[in-house]
């Protein structure tokens, strides 16, 4: 077999291709999971806790029973056993969860009886007419609910680790001025659009489902294992998602109990979550409070950056948002401290919520680093230029790329930077509002995990690729078939790409900014495979110009094999195959990261945010009016798709700044805001003169196609970017997120 030269980018970005799913989308003609309609489907509602801690001791489920079109009432005392227990962690990503295994609750909103009728209204009424009674217990809320512990525990994902690098002490002792300011974040709740649901139905002992999922064979595992039955025996169609964020990557108790319900009833039973039943069982990003010290010395470079990240967890398992990871790959400081503490609240488990620990704990070290440029009287991008790291801090190992000093600069230029006076409250515009203007550097990681997918030629020229990807509204419909449909050498609209289907080669999580990268890298070696297959049968074939191409190599073309080094010479893939039987070439392929590289080089997104904004002077009502974000994330395969991504993430950043923050009643531990009247998140008019601009960047060492994640950086950077404009405005320093006009008065 001649040695196929492997399709390659000619350029750093691909096409801006518009959404190949927008059409579908904005006619309403893309079906989402809760568009199915099976016939003889019964709904089904959660009824959810009343108290945050206790017991439930009676519902009244003959009133429930007795209301007609209700089917079946499902309790703590008559739920039907399963295969897998909800309070073990048998597989990656395991988190426990309610189940209507006991009749303890442990969070507001937590499934104590599930409810199944004929149609909607009645599963509703039902669940109104159990009025749970409860044993109620003192419910802890907020970060001062409890005693602080150094979490060990098996939590999902892994608990965050204390980090230690350089002499600390000396670092602090060293220091000719030094910082130590503490920072607080809110809990954060999903709340994607869609919120959760399924369609569930079971045929003759196999499992079929319409469910949005942020990873479709993984989450296949978890239904096979509290089923007890074959993953195979499963079938999960996703072809959208209406946001996942984080929460759609795991089970939870309602689908759970609705899916039991569908098998205990042989029927198949629908159940989306309520907007106010998306605020507990469904994970959320803890709240945290952050200690962050930093010392300088006289030329204003840091001897020491020590971040303590003390966050929420539930009374019954162990993740943290782990925000002090923050602090470990960004700037170079002679010692680096992370630590990690954790306090049990009674509320649901906190879980990986768009950028997780990365957003909270750059909001408090981007302000950290403000205030420490202020302190030294220099500008905050001058603080942080003369504390870049050139490689990264802690491990001195290089980067695989690293081109922030490009995003500082080409941001600053396209924002106005320059001649921004050092003190507060020396800007105003002419309606006399206070201006202000504040900037905060963006890191995030750029893992890879496994996923696999199919690359198929057939006999007609066109092609097929296929893999289990998720798109929630990122674009993977099109940015991945824009990676499959060049491996094979192929215009896109002579590709089809199948995914979202339980069916198809494992394409990995969506999630970790890693799914282009990761499905992406697995399509595109699975279309060099497909290719090389080709080029060995027309190098074997006399009839093929291309016979005996033997080392020469071949390129894809266009639906074209063509010598590398005499383009006359060259075949088309229909003929090629029509000369050799007319059988379809099929190509496999894996995500793959050279362990090499990736033991060699350490890995991230980069980005710098500027941010204008202008506050009342009387009223203290705060505006964004004006954001640059300059992001390198290796090559872009998609831009319109990206700098969306990016943008959206921004918009994140002014949310958690501005506006999220789920309340807590301290007396019922109930949370008062659950729902899109009270829990604000930014709309349009809270969202002007955006811009994102990526910055070239070439990797050859993070994968095969040079592709980082931009899924979640936009949030890094912008929250303490938004921080330090306002402080630049008004001359007030907030510490708490989101910043409300209480806290300007
Ligand atoms: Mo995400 S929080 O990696 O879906």
């Amino acid at each position: 077999m001649p040695d196929v030269i492997m399709p390659r980018f000619g350029s750093n970005s691909g096409q801006p291709t518009t959404r190949r799913d927008g059409i579908a989308k904005v006619t309403g003609t893309a079906t989402f999971a809760a568009d199915n309609q099976p016939d003889r489907m019964l709904h089904a509602v959660y009824a959810p806790a009343t108290i945050a801690r206790g017991r439930v001791t009676a519902l009244d489920t003959e009133a429930a029973l007795a209301h007609p079109g209700v089917v079946a009432v499902y309790t703590p005392w008559n739920r039907p056993p399963l295969a897998g227990d909800p309070d073990a962690k048998p597989f990656m990503f395991a988190f426990r969860f309610e189940a209507l295994q006991s009749d303890e609750v442990r969070y507001s909103n937590q499934p104590v009886a599930f409810v199944v009728a004929e149609s909607l209204e009645a599963a509703t009424e039902g669940a109104r007419l159990l009025k749970p009674q409860y044993e109620a217990q003192p419910a802890r809320v907020g970060l001062d609910g409890n005693e602080p512990f150094k979490p060990k525990g098996d939590a999902p994902f892994g608990l965050p680790r204390d980090f230690e690098h350089g002499d600390v002490a000396a670092g602090h002792a060293a220091a000719d001025q030094a910082l130590d300011a503490t920072y607080e974040t809110a809990e954060n709740y999903h709340n994607a659009m869609e919120s959760h649901c399924l369609v569930a139905e079971w045929k003759d002992g196999k499992l079929e489902l319409d469910i949005p999922t942020q990873a479709v064979v993984l989450t296949r595992g978890a239904y096979a294992y509290y089923f007890g039955i074959a993953p195979g025996d499963i079938t999960i169609r996703s072809p959208y998602l209406g946001g996942g964020f984080g929460s759609k990557a795991i089970a939870n108790g309602p689908q759970i109990l609705a899916i039991m319900a569908a098998r205990e009833l042989g029927r198949p039973v629908k159940l989306m979550f309520r907007r106010d039943q998306m605020f507990g069982p469904t994970g959320h990003r803890g709240a945290t409070r952050q200690r962050i010290r930093i010392g300088i010395d006289g030329d204003a470079r840091m001897t020491v950056l020590d971040h303590e990240s003390l966050a929420t967890t539930s009374s019954f398992d162990d993740f943290i948002e782990p925000a002090a990871y923050a602090s470990q790959g960004l700037y170079n400081a002679g010692a680096l401290r992370s630590a990690f503490e954790a306090v049990r609240v009674d509320t649901g488990t906190p879980g990986p919520v768009r950028a997780p620990g990365e957003a909270s704990g750059s909001a408090a070290l981007e302000s950290a680093m403000d205030e420490m440029a202020e302190k030294a009287g220099i500008d905050p991008l001058d603080f942080r230029l003369r504390n870049y790291a050139e490689t990264e801090p802690g491990t001195g190992k290089p980067y695989s790329s690293k081109a922030l000093r490009e995003c500082y600069a080409e941001g600053a230029k396209r924002f106005g930077w320059e001649g921004r006076p050092l003190e507060p409250r020396r800007m105003q515009d002419a309606d006399g509002k206070l201006v202000g203007w504040g900037m905060g550097t963006a890191l995030f990681g750029a893992p890879m995990f496994a996923a696999e997918a199919r690359a198929t030629l057939l006999p007609d020229g066109t092609g097929l690729i296929e893999t289990a990807a998720a798109d929630m509204g990122q674009g993977a419909w099109t940015a991945l078939a824009q990676i499959g449909a060049y491996a094979l050498g192929l215009p896109l609209d002579r590709v089809e790409f199948r995914s979202g289907h339980s069916d198809l080669p494992d394409g990995g999580v969506a999630g970790g900014s890693g799914h282009t990268a990761t499905a992406g890298g697995a399509l595109h070696a699975a279309g060099g495979d497909a290719v090389a297959k080709l080029a060995g049968i027309a190098s074997a074939d006399p009839d093929s110009p291309l016979f005996g191409t033997g080392n020469t190599g071949v390129v894809a073309r266009d639906g074209w094999l063509v010598a590398e080094e005499d383009d006359s010479r060259r075949d088309s893939f229909a003929d090629i195959i029509a000369r050799n039987g007319g059988a379809a070439v099929v190509g496999t392929g894996k995500a793959a990261r050279p362990p090499e590289d990736a033991a060699r080089h350490a890995m991230y997104s980069h980005g710098a945010v500027f941010a204008e904004v202008k506050v009342d002077p009387e009223l203290f009502q705060v505006r964004v009016t004006r954001m640059v974000g300059a992001f390198a994330a290796g090559r872009i395969i998609n831009p319109r798709l990206a700098e969306s991504q990016l943008m959206g993430g921004m918009i994140w950043g002014i949310s958690f700044a501005l506006h999220e923050e789920a309340l807590f009643d301290k007396r019922t531990g109930r949370i008062v805001n659950g729902d899109f009247a009270g829990y604000h998140i930014p709309v349009n008019a809270d969202v002007t003169g955006l811009e994102v601009l990526t910055v070239h960047e070439d990797d050859p060492y993070v994968n095969p196609i040079g592709v980082k994640g931009v899924g979640e950086i936009g949030i890094s950077g912008s929250v303490g970017a938004i921080a330090n404009a306002i402080w630049h405005a008004t001359g007030t320093r907030v510490r708490r997120f989101p910043i409300r006009i209480e806290d300007l008065l």
